[in-house]
């Protein structure tokens, strides 16, 4: 978890790690704030990925296709590691894992502004149930905290917004995903911890195991 506001002195530096396709995606940002936020999140994914590969930070090539989960290009002697992140303002999240599949999400308090509306649009019919249920003041909490744990899922299952929230209920910690739902040939175990983030925000992780149980560590700062 790192704050894009505290990188700014090394702004040249990340500039100058970034590839070509950072670079072209960077000349689309019309406000200067976003882009400044975009050279720091790519930044400090190079940073922090290349502890965990043993590769310099330059040397890491990804596979960035908008609106698809990004991965690591691999070659024999990298480790298979996965990776997911999310930004609300200047709050950065960066969720590594190895060998399994991973989706972080962070949103602000608040951020949602007609909550009834957003609930109608990403709840499904039990989700909006017990959401009403709850007294009205709590509700952009709830909502906040059903949505982030959402993207987590549909980003650790690499589909983004190509599946409606609507679809999958993520009131439990831990959720059984089948085919259609994910290419796993077999049932895989979604597990979703909330993160500890500053007030005012809510985050999520998710993540995807056949086998052993994810231990999830939150690391501060770069
Ligand atoms: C792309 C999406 C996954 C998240 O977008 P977002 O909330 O605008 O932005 P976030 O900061 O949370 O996440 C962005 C990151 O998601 C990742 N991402 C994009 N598509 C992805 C996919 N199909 N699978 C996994 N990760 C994906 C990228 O790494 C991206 O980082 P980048 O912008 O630095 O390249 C998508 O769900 C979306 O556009 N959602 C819009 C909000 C919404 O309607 N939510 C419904 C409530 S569940």
């Amino acid at each position: 978890m790192c704050d894009l506001g505290e990188t700014n002195e090394r702004h040249e530096q990340f500039m100058c790690s970034m590839s070509q396709t950072e670079r072209q995606r960077l000349g689309r940002f019309r406000r200067p704030v976003d882009a400044r936020r975009f050279v720091a999140r790519r930044g400090l994914r190079r940073e922090i990925l290349a502890r965990y590969t043993g590769f310099p930070p330059s040397e890491l090539r990804f596979h960035d296709r908008e609106m698809q989960r990004p991965a690591l290009v691999r070659n024999p002697r990298t480790p298979d590691i996965r990776f997911s992140s999310a930004s609300s303002g200047d709050l950065f999240l960066l969720a590594v894992a190895c060998a399994m599949d991973i989706g972080v999400d962070v949103e602000r308090l608040g951020a949602v502004g007609d909550v009834v509306a957003c609930a109608d649009r990403i709840c499904t019919p039990a989700e909006s149930a017990w959401l009403r249920s709850l007294p009205v003041e709590a509700w952009d909490d709830a909502l906040c905290q059903l949505w982030t744990r959402k993207e987590a899922l549909l980003k650790a299952l690499g589909l983004g917004l190509s599946r409606p929230a609507s679809t999958v209920d993520v009131r439990a910690d831990r959720i059984v995903i089948a085919p259609p739902m994910a290419d796993h040939p077999a049932p895989a175990l979604c597990i979703i911890h909330s993160v500890d983030v500053p007030t005012g925000f809510r985050a999520h992780v998710a993540a995807i195991t056949t086998g052993s149980e994810p231990v999830v560590q939150v690391y501060n700062g770069p």
